[in-house]
C-alpha cells in the first residue's frame, strides 16, 4: 500500500489573513513526520488541510499518488486523533471504537473483529466494556487512537494527542505511539510543540514558523546542522547559546573578551556574526587555559548531567552542560571554552554561514603553492 503524502504549493487564508504560505512537502509512504513550531504557526491548519477539514486556498494535496485536494475527509484514507479525545460518554470503549465503522454500515461481526484487533494492539482488551468516565487519561487517549486504527487508514494524523496527559503518562504514550508506528508501518503525521516528542518520534521533522517551512530534516540534521537561528534555538533543550561576536582573522571577540580562533573562510567577509554553541559543547577551561569568563547564577543537578546557568560581564546568559559531579559555587567566576568544530555561525539575518568545503580546499591549495 503506497500512502505517501505530497503538498504542492499549498496556501491557506482565512478571509484576509494568510496563515499557510506556499508549502511544498513530500512525505514518503510509512514515514513518521512531525510538524513543530510555536503556537499559532499553522501546524493544526496544515494537518486539517491534509485531513480535508479545511479547504486549500491554493495548491494541491496528494495522498497515495491521488489528488485529494477536493475530496471529502472520509474519502482521503486518513484518520485523525485530536488533543481532546471527544469520546461518547454513554458508550463503552468497544462501542466508541467501533462507532465510525457502524456508521459506515459495516457488518456487525467485522466491526467486532476490528475492534478486538485494535484493542489487542493498544492493550485495551480488559477495558472494552468500560465507559470513558471509568478510564484514566492515558486509557482514554488509547481509545481515541483505537478509533483511528479500526478505520485502517493509509495515513494517521495526530494533533497534539498527548498534551492533556501528565508528564509521566506522556512519556509512556510516546513510546506506545513509536511502537504502534513500527507495528503498523503506516504513514504518520504528528503535530506537537514538545520538541522532545518531535526528536524521539520523527523520521523527519518539519519546523514551521508563521505559516512557512523553516527547515525539514531528520532530528540529527536539525540538531547538528540548523539552517538558521530560529531552528537552532527551537530544537534542543536547554537552548543553544547564541552570542554576538566580532570576527578577527585569528580571534573571536565575545563580550569584549578575545579568544584565539582560526576563522573559517566563510566568516572572513563578516565583521560581526552570531555564534551558536550548545551547552554540551562548552567546557570548563584547564588551569591557565584561555576561555570566556562567566559568573555562575545557578546550577541544575539532573543526575547524569549538571547545567550551569551563568552570564558574561554584559549580562548575556550562557548555559554550560557539565558532568554530574560538577558543582561550582553560585556567584563563582569560571572560564569556559569550546571546540571550534561545534561552533555554528549565523549572519545578521539569522541565516547560517556555511563553510563551503570547496572554497576551503581551494584556499588551502593556493596557500601551499
Ligand atoms: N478558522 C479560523 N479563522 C481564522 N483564523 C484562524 C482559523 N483557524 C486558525 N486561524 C489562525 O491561523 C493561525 C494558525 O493556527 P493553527 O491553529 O494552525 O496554529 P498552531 O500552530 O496549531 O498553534 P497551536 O500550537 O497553538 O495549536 C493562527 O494565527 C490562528 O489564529
Ligand atoms: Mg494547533
Amino acid at each position: 500500500m503506497t500512502s505517501g503524502v505530497a503538498l504542492n504549493g499549498v496556501s491557506k487564508s482565512f478571509g484576509a489573513v494568510d496563515v499557510i504560505h506556499d508549502i511544498d512537502l513530500t512525505i514518503a509512504s510509512g514515514e513518521f513526520v512531525v510538524f513543530v513550531g510555536p503556537s499559532g504557526c499553522g501546524k493544526s491548519t496544515l494537518l486539517r488541510l491534509i485531513a480535508g477539514l479545511e479547504e486549500t486556498s491554493r495548491g494541491e494535496i496528494l495522498i497515495g499518488g491521488r489528488d485529494v485536494t477536493d475530496a471529502d475527509p472520509s474519502d482521503r484514507g486518513i484518520a485523525m486523533v485530536f488533543q481532546s479525545y471527544a469520546l461518547y460518554p454513554h458508550m463503552t470503549v468497544a462501542q466508541n471504537m467501533g462507532f465510525g465503522l457502524r456508521m459506515a454500515h459495516r457488518p456487525k461481526e467485522q466491526v467486532a473483529e476490528m475492534v478486538q484487533h485494535a484493542a489487542e494492539i493498544l492493550h485495551l482488551t480488559p477495558l472494552l466494556d468500560r465507559r470513558p468516565g471509568q478510564l484514566s487519561g492515558g486509557q482514554r487517549q488509547r481509545v481515541a487512537i483505537g478509533r483511528a486504527i479500526v478505520r485502517n487508514p493509509k495515513v494517521f494524523l495526530f494533533d497534539e494527542p498527548l498534551s492533556n496527559l501528565d508528564a509521566e503518562l506522556r512519556v509512556d504514550m510516546r513510546i506506545e505511539i513509536a511502537k504502534l508506528h513500527k507495528q503498523l508501518g503506516n504513514t504518520m503525521i504528528y503535530v506537537t510543540h514538545d520538541q522532545t516528542e518531535a526528536m524521539t518520534l520523527a523520521d523527519k521533522i518539519v519546523v514551521l514558523r508563521a505559516g512557512r517551512i523553516e527547515q525539514i530534516g531528520s532530528p540529527f540534521e536539525l540538531y547538528n546542522d540548523p539552517d538558521n537561528l530560529f531552528v537552532a534555538g527551537f530544537i534542543g533543550s536547554p537552548k543553544m547559546n547564541i552570542l554576538p561576536v566580532g570576527v578577527e582573522p585569528h580571534a573571536l571577540v565575545i563580550d569584549g573578551q578575545r579568544l584565539p580562533f582560526e576563522a573559517p573562510i566563510a566568516l572572513a567577509t563578516h565583521a560581526t556574526v552570531q555564534l551558536g554553541i550548545r551547552p554540551e559543547h562548552l567546557r570548563l577551561c584547564d588551569e591557565g587555559g584561555q576561555g570566556l569568563h562567566l559568573d555562575v547564577d545557578f546550577t541544575e543537578f539532573l543526575g547524569g548531567v549538571t547545567y550551569l546557568y551563568g552570564h558574561l560581564a554584559s549580562g548575556l546568559p550562557v548555559v554550560v552542560q557539565g558532568a554530574s559531579g560538577l558543582a561550582p559555587r553560585l556567584g563563582q567566576s569560571i572560564r569556559v571554552t569550546f571546540d571550534p568544530a561545534h561552533a555554528r555561525f549565523f549572519d545578521a539575518d539569522g541565516q547560517r554561514i556555511r563553510d563551503n568545503k570547496d572554497e576551503v580546499a581551494a584556499a588551502q591549495a593556493i596557500s601551499k603553492r
